[in-house]
């Protein structure tokens, strides 16, 4: 087991490059399952999840050959085997072999996903829309079960706005006989990229990015080759690095569009931002003005950046209130960044930083991804060394982490854990 351990203090500059989208690669994976010749999926991120999904692909019959960073699937020998266990559990976006295993095979068994804690995280919204195109589901000793004779459309309205719903439902309804109707759809650009690979295939879907989705059911789909879109998220996590602990430091390869509610939040700040066709250079602002945040669905306010942007707030002049209204109890990162010197109260649903505080580098640990993010920008902060443990956390969405800090002058390593840190660990 390994920790991450930062020299803070050091003044970022340069350029990095951002990778594929996570939260795309995750569906776009399982979206393979439905086609009937190859895929090829170009620029997938070099993390964990997206390798777990290959390997969840090969369990149930289809070769998945990597040629850097491009995966080509095979998917013709795919079964739909059973998968109430092992890797399946390691991530939350395995639910989307629910809606693509049932989209292709009319039935599939997967076991509830695993994921990051964020509090409560039901599939509610999914299972309704499955039932909704005649599939009968059934919660059984952990595994969802999902059958149906024929899948046939339907008009959905979702009750929340979700993600992972959203998509699942288009997984399932590809193939469907007749049109469905997904009302109340998430608009993240990620359902865009789902789409763009699915019309590729052959599907017929309309009105993505809008809240309202018509799809047309197919008979069969085909391969296809797409290119994904860059990670807003990652993307975003590197812009509040550069106005936590920059000097002038260029993103490159992000749709900036992406980013426009982050992007204002930090103009607010203070930060000056040259905006690219591809790239961002950001050059922060001293000192930084304090700001409130509230994450909303789409294009507001993202709640994956909510973490790293409490960080940022603790060097702010004067006080910042952060409301997540998408996950209320993503807070793990708050008793970790008051470890090193933050002055953060919880109150309510409300998360109030006061800055400006010089942090101290502590020995803390990632709860969950973007917990993980949020420390790792409070290490390039703080003064001393920072550790971090939890990384496998970190691994599951950041690329090249290490490598991409370094090359922006930060001072960041990993380190191999002694049997009495790790046996600390497990005890705490
Ligand atoms: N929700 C329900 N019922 C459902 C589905 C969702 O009540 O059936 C609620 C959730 O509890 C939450 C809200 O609806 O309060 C939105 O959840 P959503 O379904 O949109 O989340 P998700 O699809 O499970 C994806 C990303 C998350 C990201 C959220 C919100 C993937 C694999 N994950 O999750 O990403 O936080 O959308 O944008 O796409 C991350 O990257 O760190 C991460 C957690």
């Amino acid at each position: 087991m390994q920790k991450m351990l930062i020299e803070g203090g050091r003044t970022l500059k340069g350029k990095v490059r951002i990778g594929g989208a996570k939260n795309s690669a995750v569906a776009l994976l399982p979206a393979a399952i439905l086609a009937d010749s190859d895929v090829v999926i170009e620029g997938l991120p070099d993390i964990s999840d997206v390798y777990t999904l290959g390997e969840l692909l090969e369990e149930i019959g289809g070769t998945v050959d990597w040629d850097g960073q491009t995966a080509h699937i095979d998917p013709s020998n795919m079964v739909s085997m059973p998968l109430p266990n092992g890797q399946v559990k390691k991530l939350r976006a395995s639910y989307y072999f629910m809606g693509a295993m049932l989209g292709k095979f009319k039935k599939a068994v997967i076991g509830l996903p695993g994921g990051c804690h964020l509090g409560p995280r039901p599939i509610d919204q999914h299972i309704k829309g499955f039932e909704a195109l005649g599939a009968q589901v059934t919660n059984e000793h952990g595994a969802i079960y999902l059958r149906a004779d024929e899948l046939t459309g339907a008009r959905i309205y979702l009750d929340v706005v979700s993600v992972g719903a959203t998509i699942n439902i288009m997984l399932a309804a590809v193939r469907a006989k007749g049109q469905t109707i997904i009302e109340n759809a998430a608009k993240e650009p990620e359902i865009i990229d789902v789409v763009t690979l699915l019309t590729n295939m052959g599907a017929k879907i309309k009105g993505a990015g809008t809240d309202v989705i018509r799809i047309e059911g197919v008979d069969q789909l085909n391969g296809c080759r797409h290119t994904i879109i860059p990670d807003r998220i990652e993307a975003g996590t590197y812009v509040i690095a550069a106005a936590a602990a920059g000097e002038d430091v260029t993103i490159d390869n992000v749709i900036p569009e992406h980013l426009e509610s982050l992007l204002a939040k930090l103009r607010e700040m203070g930060v000056s931002i040259e905006v690219g066709d591809e790239h961002l250079r950001i050059k922060p602002a001293q000192p930084l003005k304090s700001v409130d945040i509230k994450t909303l669905v789409y294009p507001g306010f993202p709640t994956d950046l909510q973490q790293p942007f409490t960080s940022l707030l603790t060097k702010a002049d004067d006080t910042g209130v952060i409301i997540d209204t998408i996950y209320a109890a993503r807070l793990k990162h708050i008793d970790e960044l008051r470890r090193m010197n933050a002055i953060i109260k919880v109150e309510g649903g409300s998360v109030i930083v006061s800055g400006p505080v010089q942090l101290e580098g502590a020995r803390v640990s990632a709860s969950d991804l973007r917990a993980g993010a949020a420390l790792v920008i409070a290490g390039l902060m703080a003064g001393g060394i920072t550790e971090i443990t939890g990384l496998e956390h970190i691994d599951r969405g950041y690329e090249n982490l290490i490598e991409k800090l370094t090359n922006l002058g930060a001072n960041v390593w990993r380190e191999e854990m002694t049997h009495e840190e790790i046996e600390q660990l497990q005890n705490s």
